[in-house]
Order: structure tokens, then C-alpha cells, then sequence
């Protein structure tokens, strides 16, 4: 079976164990680095930004939870993927090393 034959109940499953992934990585980084950076006056809108990100996120982990319809479901969790990917991208290339010059400096 290719991976897009999945039935609706195999792709819940997946999403199911993926969720709590997700939050679980997202609710220490807005409770430590998040608010640092809300406290940096240089920082503070990427504080927000990521806050923001994880709130939609979480809002569509709630939707995904109660969709049952398989394109709807796969064209929420197509944009959850875009989403969490493009959060991952600006985390690692532009907060993470920005928050380190300013906290570290520049080794
Ligand atoms: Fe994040
Ligand atoms: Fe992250």
C-alpha cells in the first residue's frame, strides 16, 4: 500500500502520535526561550512571533482532532507540515542564532 492509500482511521493514528510530540518540544520553548526573549528588548516581537506560531499550531491540532473527512484532513495536516516547517526554519536560522549573539556573544 503507497502511503497516499492510507485509510482516514491509519492517517488519525499517525497524527495521534505525532500530536503530543509536538507539543510536548512546544510548551517547554514557550515557558523558557520565548519568554527570554520577550524580556530582550531587541527580541521581544520574535518572542511573540513563535508564541503566536505555536497557538496556531495548536489550534490546528484541535481542528485535526475533530476533522473527519480524509481531504479536509490531509489539507489541514499539509498545512500543519508547511507551518511547523517554516516555524522550524526561521527558529534555527534566524531566532536561535540571533538570541545567542545577543545572551553568549559572538564567540
Ligand atoms: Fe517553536
Ligand atoms: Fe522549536
Amino acid at each position: 500500500m503507497k502511503s497516499d492509500d492510507a485509510t482516514i482511521t491509519q492517517k488519525k493514528a499517525a497524527f495521534k502520535q505525532f500530536a503530543p510530540a509536538l507539543i510536548a518540544h512546544a510548551k517547554p520553548e514557550e515557558q523558557t526561550w520565548y519568554m527570554s526573549m520577550k524580556n530582550e528588548d531587541d527580541m521581544t516581537i520574535e518572542g511573540l512571533e513563535g508564541d503566536i506560531e505555536h497557538g496556531l499550531a495548536d489550534q490546528l491540532c484541535s481542528e485535526l482532532r475533530r476533522t473527519k473527512e480524509n481531504d479536509m484532513f490531509e489539507a489541514k495536516v499539509k498545512v500543519l507540515a508547511e507551518m511547523v516547517e517554516h516555524h522550524i526554519e526561521e527558529e534555527e536560522e534566524d531566532m536561535l542564532p540571533s538570541f545567542k549573539r545577543r545572551t553568549i556573544g559572538s564567540c
